[in-house]
């Protein structure tokens, strides 16, 4: 017996609610997690079944709704996850950039879906001092999920967190606490990135264009329509020859004739793209 009566009709009306919120899709076998993670806010607002829940959620979605789609994103990432995509831009995207933006010395990226932070940082790490400091370089972080998104702006990460990387770079980056259990983004390294909440299905206030945008394990959720869209609106706001990277079980369909594809999940916007 569960501790919360879960009907198929109440998972229907959540997947229905966090489907048009933020296009994530939540199939029969996403059941568990969603019991698991909703079963929290039930006993946190001490309701009776899911059905309640439901209820609750709908008379007070100014107070619930945000902590109703914040337990159901999933947030998993890491510094310097997927390093290939670091090494690409050390080894290739930053010499091109060099060329192609001499005239306005302008860069900008953007982390969509930054999660807790380790994807803008590790960005961050990778360009300092790639430019010359005369240089106008930005990292735009977004993430739709509030918590998260407060846990990146602070940079405080455990010592599990910061366990990929090796000493040279927590000592340059990080602020290790008294207790040696916590690590500290220094100011240095928060200077370049701006940190915002956006949901990527709706209205984007920035104007881009943007050299690289990093859109890794997030599109994974959404169906392919959503996917479809979200690549057609990225390729607008890209640069001329700007790259689009996604996560490593993420592709694009050859439809989308914008993008060269590079391997391994890089993708180039280009006059000659397929
Ligand atoms: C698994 S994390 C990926 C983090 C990082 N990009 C990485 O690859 O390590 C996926 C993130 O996408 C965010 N997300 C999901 N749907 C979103 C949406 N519609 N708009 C903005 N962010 C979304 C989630 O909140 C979550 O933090």
């Amino acid at each position: 017996m569960r501790e919360f009566l879960c009907t198929d009709c109440d998972f229907k009306k959540i997947a229905n609610l966090v489907y048009s919120a933020c296009g994530i899709v939540l199939g029969e076998h996403k059941r568990e997690m969603v019991y698991s993670r909703l079963a929290r806010r039930i006993r946190e607002r001490k309701l009776t079944d899911f059905k309640a829940y439901l209820e609750y959620l709908d008379n007070n979605k100014d107070q619930e709704f945000d902590a109703f789609i914040n337990a159901i994103t999933t947030n998993l990432t890491s510094f310097f996850r997927e390093v290939h995509h670091f090494e690409f831009i050390k080894s290739h995207l930053v010499p091109a950039l060099l060329k192609t933006n001499k005239d306005s010395r302008r860069v900008r990226i953007w982390s969509a879906g930054c999660s807790t932070g380790e994807e803008p940082y590790s960005l961050a790490m990778t360009l300092n001092n790639a430019f010359p400091s005369n240089w106008d370089v930005k990292i735009l972080a977004t993430d739709l999920d509030s918590n998260v998104l407060a846990k990146a702006q602070k940079g405080i990460y455990t010592a599990a967190n910061v366990n990929g990387l090796d000493d040279v770079q927590l000592k340059r980056w990080f602020l290790k606490s008294k207790n040696g259990e916590n690590y500290k983004v220094k100011d240095k390294l928060q200077e370049s990135i701006s940190f915002r909440r956006l949901n990527l299905l709706q209205d984007w206030p920035m104007k881009g264009p943007f050299d690289l945008i990093l859109c890794r394990n997030v599109v994974i959720y959404f169906d392919k329509e959503t996917k479809d869209q979200l690549f057609k609106r990225y390729a607008n706001i890209l640069n001329e020859h700007g790259y689009l990277f996604l996560g490593h079980s993420e592709s694009m369909g050859k439809e989308h004739s914008q993008y060269n594809s590079l391997g391994k999940t890089m993708y180039q916007k280009g006059h000659n793209a397929r």
